[in-house]
Parts: structure tokens; C-alpha cells; sequence
């Protein structure tokens, strides 16, 4: 059985760079509190019509492809992770599909938020060791700024979420000791609303338009988005911020030593951990939980804020075009967020 390994990174990020004082145009925010919470500086965002979550996965996966030494023809599975898709369905594989002309190859759309990277890498990893797929492309992309409350109500949100892509090619290989060595997922909804954006969404009592002549109006309504959903904000993104943290920092490590102690490695053999970029100061905390060395770490938190899906391809990208990843690293990624989901991969690169 062989190993799966990424043979190809790439990472796309819209060329509009928005600083946190470009954001107290909109709302009552400050740089201090922006650094001093999150360690953001600035992130991108999209082209308001010419850039979509599909079109910036495109820019991604050309140069992963082309680094992978194939072209997309030859790509025989694609998985897109995003939670801010072009349309609410089809979703975004088969908008690539066709935009980079590929074959009628299989197209997953994955929902997992900010460990929809992770979850995805498992997936292709299991298709490869399989023998089913040669050459999986994973895709993370993310238009956030097209759906965020970018008044004061939203700012703890707003302040902290980026765009751009990130994409990597997975391939088999049969050196010995190369590649994943194991993935570890995990998921707990018990919590699913403290992170969520809620509508639309068939949990709501309302319909489109009424579905049978004798429904009671004023009991089912028949607006898809009722105003009260909107006074409320449901139709933006909504957080427990604090919340989210105090899960986080205990599920990050946790998820770490997972796949260490699966692997028979401890924290020292770590070459680069590639958490997901959710918050400077969580990174911090996990750092300084497992001990790792500021070289041990990899953040680019600063520059793209949150790009949840993408974030971890983007950083694993950056990493290795800044030539942090190389042969033999031991690299480690990791990522928690809304669901709650959590996962990490362990590889050998
Ligand atoms: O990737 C998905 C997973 N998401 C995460 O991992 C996010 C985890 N959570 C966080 O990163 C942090 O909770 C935030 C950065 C979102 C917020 O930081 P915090 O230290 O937890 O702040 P807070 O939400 O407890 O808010 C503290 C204060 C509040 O004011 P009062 O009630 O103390 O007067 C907020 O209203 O800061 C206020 N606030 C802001 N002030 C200025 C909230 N957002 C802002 C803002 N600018 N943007």
C-alpha cells in the first residue's frame, strides 16, 4: 500500500490588502485592540464581482498543480473545502472543474469550516493508500468579506476574517517513511450554535412559499428571510469568541499529542506545526503548552486574518516557498473551529 504525500502547494490571496484602520471607517474598532486580541494587521479581500471563493481556488490550484509537475487533466479527484460557497448548491468542485477544463473526474464539496483542510487531506489520503486516485487536488477557499456584519454589531467578527485560497496536490509515493503518516478527526456538536451562522436554513419555520393551500400564514410565514432574522443578524455569522478560545486551546494540543503519540514521535521531533490561523494568541497558547521553539511554528495571522479553509494551505504554501518545509520535515497540522471540529495530519515530507 502506498504512502499519499502533497507533491504541490499553492496559495492565491486577493490583491486588496485592508489595513485594521481601513476598518473604523465602518465601525467602532481600534488597531491596539485588533493586535493586542487576534495579532491581525491586515487581510485581504476579494474583488466585490470579479473574485469568487471558486475563482481564487482556481488561482490556487494552477500553480499546486503546475508544482506537482502535472496539469489539471491528470487530476483525477477533486475535494473543495469552503463555507462561503459561490452559490448555496452546486458547489464549488464542479465550478472548478469546468473553469479549469478537467476531465469528468469526481467533485466533493466538503463542509468543515475551519478544519475542512484537514478533513480533506484524511479523505484524499484515503483514496491514495487505496489505490482509487492518483493525483487529488484539495482546494481551501474562502470569500468571507461578501457575508460580514461590517457594522459595530458585527466587529468581533468582521475584524478578525480574510479571503484567499490555498490548494495542494496529493499524490502516492513509495519511498519509505515518506508522506502522511496519519490523520485524526474529531467532531463535538454540542455546541454547534456558538459558531454558526444560522440562516438561511431549513431549522427556520419558514418556506419559500406556502407549500399547500390550507397552511396557516401566520404560523408558517412565507418569507425565506423573515425581518426578525435580520434585526437579529442571524443571516450574518455569529460567535461566542471567548468560548470558541477557551475549546480551542485545550483541542488544539490534544489533537497534536494525538498524532505524535500515534506516530511513537514527541513534541521535539515537530519540524514545523502548521496550525490553523484562527487567532495569534491561541497559537501562542498551544506553542507554549507543547513547548515548541518560535522555528517550531509556523503563523501568517498578521497578514490574512481567518481564512478558515484556507488558511492552512496558504500557511503551508508560504511555509515552503520561504523554504521552512523541506525533505525529511516533520510537519504537523492542526485545526479547530466551528462545529465544533478539530483534526490534525502528521506527515514526513
Ligand atoms: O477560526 C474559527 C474559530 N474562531 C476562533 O478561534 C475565535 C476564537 N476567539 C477569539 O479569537 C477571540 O474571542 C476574539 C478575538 C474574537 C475576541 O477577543 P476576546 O478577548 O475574547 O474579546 P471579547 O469577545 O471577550 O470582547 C471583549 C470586549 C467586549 O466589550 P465589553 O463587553 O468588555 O465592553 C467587546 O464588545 O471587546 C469588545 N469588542 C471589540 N472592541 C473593539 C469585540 N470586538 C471588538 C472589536 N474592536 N473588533
Amino acid at each position: 500500500m502506498p504512502n499519499s504525500r502533497i507533491a504541490g502547494v499553492g496559495y492565491y490571496v486577493p490583491k486588496n490588502v485592508f489595513t485594521n484602520n481601513d476598518l473604523l471607517k465602518y465601525m467602532d474598532t481600534s488597531d491596539e485592540w485588533i493586535q493586542e486580541r487576534s495579532g491581525i494587521k491586515e487581510r485581504r479581500y476579494a474583488d466585490r464581482l470579479g473574485e469568487t471563493t471558486t475563482t481564487m481556488g482556481v488561482e490556487a490550484a494552477k500553480i499546486a498543480i503546475e508544482r506537482a509537475g502535472i496539469t489539471p487533466q491528470d487530476i483525477d479527484f477533486i475535494i473543495f473545502a469552503t463555507l462561503s460557497p459561490d452559490y448555496y448548491f452546486p458547489g464549488c468542485g464542479v465550478l472548478l472543474q469546468r473553469a479549469m477544463k478537467m476531465k469528468e473526474i469526481g467533485a466533493l464539496d466538503i463542509r468543515n469550516q475551519c478544519s475542512g483542510f484537514v478533513y480533506a487531506l484524511s479523505i484524499a489520503d484515503q483514496y491514495i493508500k487505496s489505490g482509487m486516485y492518483k493525483n487529488i487536488l484539495i482546494v481551501g477557499s474562502e470569500k468571507h468579506s461578501f457575508g460580514l456584519d461590517f457594522s459595530t454589531r458585527g466587529r468581533n467578527i468582521a475584524v478578525i476574517f480574510g479571503d484567499g485560497a490555498g490548494a495542494v496536490v496529493v499524490q502516492p509515493t513509495e519511498k519509505e517513511g515518506q508522506g502522511i503518516l496519519s490523520t485524526h478527526l474529531h467532531s463535538d456538536g454540542e455546541s454547534a450554535e456558538i459558531l454558526a451562522m444560522y440562516n438561511p436554513g431549513t431549522h427556520a419555520n419558514h418556506w419559500v412559499q406556502k407549500p399547500v393551500a390550507d397552511f396557516d400564514d401566520a404560523e408558517m410565514g412565507n418569507l425565506f428571510m423573515s425581518k426578525d432574522m435580520v434585526e437579529k443578524a442571524q443571516n450574518f455569522p455569529n460567535m461566542d469568541g471567548p468560548a470558541v478560545f477557551k475549546k480551542a486551546v485545550i483541542k488544539f494540543p490534544e489533537v497534536v499529542m494525538e498524532a505524535l503519540e500515534k506516530n511513537k514521535l514527541s513534541t521535539t521531533d515537530i519540524s514545523l506545526l502548521i496550525p490553523h490561523q484562527a487567532n495569534l494568541r491561541i497559537a501562542q497558547f498551544v506553542q507554549q503548552q507543547l513547548k515548541l521553539s518560535d522555528e517550531q511554528v509556523f503563523n501568517n495571522i498578521d497578514k490574512y486574518g481567518n481564512t478558515t479553509a484556507a488558511s492552512i494551505p496558504i500557511a503551508l504554501a508560504e511555509a515552503w516557498e520561504q523554504g521552512k518545509v523541506k525533505e525529511g520535515d516533520l510537519v504537523c497540522l492542526a485545526a479547530f473551529g466551528s462545529g465544533f471540529t478539530w483534526g490534525s495530519a502528521l506527515m514526513r515530507w
